[in-house]
């Protein structure tokens, strides 16, 4: 039986088996691959997305437990017209190679929603799931602390 998924404000029908994990959903399915397979395993990070605006690891998230609306790193700005949190990311040129950011900066979203001021404690408690092999976790801990306050701004 299909299954109803709203992802980035777009409703899909999917007709995948319950247990397929919601990254093969977004990547093979909807064709959504700025979420990232990393370790498999709800280990590194790199799967990183919003179900109901909450950080989950898609790659340990079945499509039958997905039990409200999915945002990805797809969803939350666009080339013309970045999110604070994707803009602090450039200014800050946090990227190294590239490949686990896309899960840092959702999971950093989830982390200023519900935490407008975090401190350094804070975003490392919250981003320690995250891994990153450049070794990019300074300028992400900038970029979090400049989004924060262009959103306070804002
Ligand atoms: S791929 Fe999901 S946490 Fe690593
Ligand atoms: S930027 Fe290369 S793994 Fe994080």
């Amino acid at each position: 039986m299909a299954t109803t998924l709203t992802i980035n404000g777009k409703t899909h029908q999917v007709d995948l088996p319950d247990d397929v994990p919601l990254l093969w959903v977004l990547r093979d399915e909807v064709g959504l691959t700025g979420t990232k397979f990393g370790c498999g395993v709800a280990a590194c990070g790199a799967c990183t997305v919003h179900i109901n605006g909450e950080a989950v690891r898609s790659c340990q998230t079945s499509l039958s437990d997905v039990d409200g609306p999915v945002t990805t790193i797809e969803g939350i700005g666009t080339p013309d017209s970045l999110a604070a949190i994707q803009k602090a990311w450039v200014e800050n040129q946090v990227a190294q190679c590239g490949y686990c950011q896309s899960g840092q900066i959702m999971q950093a979203a989830s982390l200023l929603a519900e935490n407008p001021s975090p401190t350094d404690a804070d975003i490392d408690d919250a981003m320690q799931g995250n891994l990153c092999r450049c070794g990019t976790y300074p300028r992400i801990r900038a970029a979090i602390h400049e989004a924060a306050s262009k959103i306070k701004e804002a």
